[in-house]
């Protein structure tokens, strides 16, 4: 038997639960999560409601429940040091201590380490602490740059030229208002190409790669629109991307690999858990745009789902920190995730509004986020309500699968009907082609 704690309550943690309950082991999960998820709710044996950060509330419940370790599924518990509260009790993570969970919480942090230990990957960047050589620096990078407050701001504070701000004087107002904020700030060279997220599992020296995703940020089809969460994402079968070449992947994952080492040797601390690189594919090849410290939402749900090496076994070798003794292996299949987001997501979601599942066909996978289930159905609560995902040995049948279940759902709600189609991707595709000149 395992005892298994795990922090969050979102259609991220949903499928974290599922995995771990295919295990070969017996498998009781301890869930603490700010709202009842009705999917975990069904798999969990405990559920505490308590916010994912108070320290408190989960010290109590772990010392009651003793798991054997725990998983923090969202950034905020990892940055306020949850994993480090628990290994005071003795109960150790499958996720990142707060040190270095600054990979994520700190992108200046990120990129000092990567330029400190010369791994190649940065952009041209400048972490600014006060308003000196900021205008200069501007001026050096021209029309096409990126404005980062540094900490956690749930990907609001990165604002992109031509996208959030207009020409070099918005950049330098909104940089000058990061740092009378009192943060510091980092400004670098836009890059131009192809994002995709390949997570990597992390014991502290060694890295076994997931297949990579490619997710969609922009509200609405086309991508345009607001900046999400994500709205869904897409993986192939051969553990590739359409518009990538071999060469990318395999870069990728070195920086992945080699950052691992640079975080140890510059905190003394081990990394365990999950790196998730947001990497982007330019003509001068594959560029990080950031590190987070944890599964992503939803490419989570795209790789988890067709995993074949025992996900309980797979965290106690991060635990153990044998990582390397564990063979990580997927599915050859195709999967296509779709997020149902109520009307006004991400800026003004309806919320208290009853939604109904239609038929979920064989193949798709349906994870609850921001839903609440009552005595008569399920309510939106704000945000991101269901994702679905199909699985399948085309790209086609997949994205079909996916669509028929969104598209069955009744109620004020949208999304994406372009995620996973040929027509999307091949834009990618020629994008790229054009970049590097094919
Ligand atoms: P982040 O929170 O760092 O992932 O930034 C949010 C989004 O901003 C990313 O997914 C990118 O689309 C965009 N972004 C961040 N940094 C850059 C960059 N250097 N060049 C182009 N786009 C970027
Ligand atoms: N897919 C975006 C994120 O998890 O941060």
């Amino acid at each position: 038997m395992k005892k298994i704690l795990l922090i969050g309550n979102g259609a991220r943690e949903h499928v974290i639960a599922e995995t771990l309950k295919k295990s070969r082991h017996e498998v009781e999960l301890f869930v603490v999560g700010k709202t009842k998820n009705p999917g975990l709710a069904g798999l969990a044996k405990e559920y505490l409601l308590a916010d994912v950060t108070d320290k408190d509330a989960i010290r109590d419940f772990a010392l009651r429940m003793s798991p054997d370790f725990a998983i923090l599924g969202p950034e905020a518990p990892i940055a306020a040091g949850i994993a480090d509260t628990l290994l005071q009790l003795e109960i150790p993570s499958a996720s990142p201590l707060q040190t270095v969970g600054r990979l994520e919480s700190s992108k200046s942090f990120t990129r000092d380490l990567l330029e400190k230990y010369k791994i190649e990957g940065n952009p041209k960047f400048k972490v600014f602490v006060a308003d000196i050589g900021l205008e200069e620096f501007f001026a050096e990078l021209g029309e096409d740059f990126v404005v980062k407050a540094d900490g956690l701001k749930g990907g609001k504070g990165v604002k992109v030229s031509g996208d959030h701000l207009n020409g070099v004087g918005e950049g330098l107002a909104y940089a000058r208002e990061c740092l009378a904020e009192g943060g510091m700030v980092v400004v670098e060279e836009k890059l131009i190409g192809q994002e995709f997220s390949l997570m990597s599992f992390c014991d502290g020296e060694h890295t076994a790669e997931m297949v990579p995703v490619q997710d969609h940020k922009r509200a609405y089809e086309g991508d345009k629109g607001p900046n999400t969460g994500g709205m869904g994402s897409y993986s192939c079968a051969d553990g590739s991307l359409p518009f990538l070449v071999e060469s990318d992947l395999k870069k990728a994952a070195e920086i992945t690999r080699k950052v691992a080492k640079a975080l140890f040797d510059e905190t003394g601390v081990y990394f365990k858990g999950v790196m998730y690189g947001g990497f982007i594919a330019t003509k001068n090849g594959v560029k990080l745009i950031e590190y987070n410290a944890r599964f992503g939402d939803p490419e989570v749900m795209n790789v988890l789902p067709i995993m074949k090496t025992d996900f309980v076994d797979l965290c106690e070798a991060i635990v153990n920190k044998n990582l390397d003794q564990i063979k990580v292996e997927f599915e050859a299949k195709y999967t296509v995730c779709k997020y149902l987001v109520p009307n006004g997501y991400p800026d003004k979601s309806v919320a208290g509004e009853k939604i109904e599942i239609g038929n979920i066909p064989e193949g798709v996978k349906a994870y609850y986020a921001s839903v609440d289930l009552k005595d008569d159905g399920l309510y939106l609560s704000g945000s991101r309500a269901i994702a679905f995902v199909g699985i399948a040995d085309t790209l086609e049948e997949a994205e079909s699968l996916a669509q028929s279940a969104v598209g069955a759902v009744k109620g004020p709600v949208f999304y994406r009907k372009d995620i996973g189609t040929a027509e999307l991707i091949g834009k990618r595709i020629d994008m790229m082609k054009e970049l590097r000149n094919l």
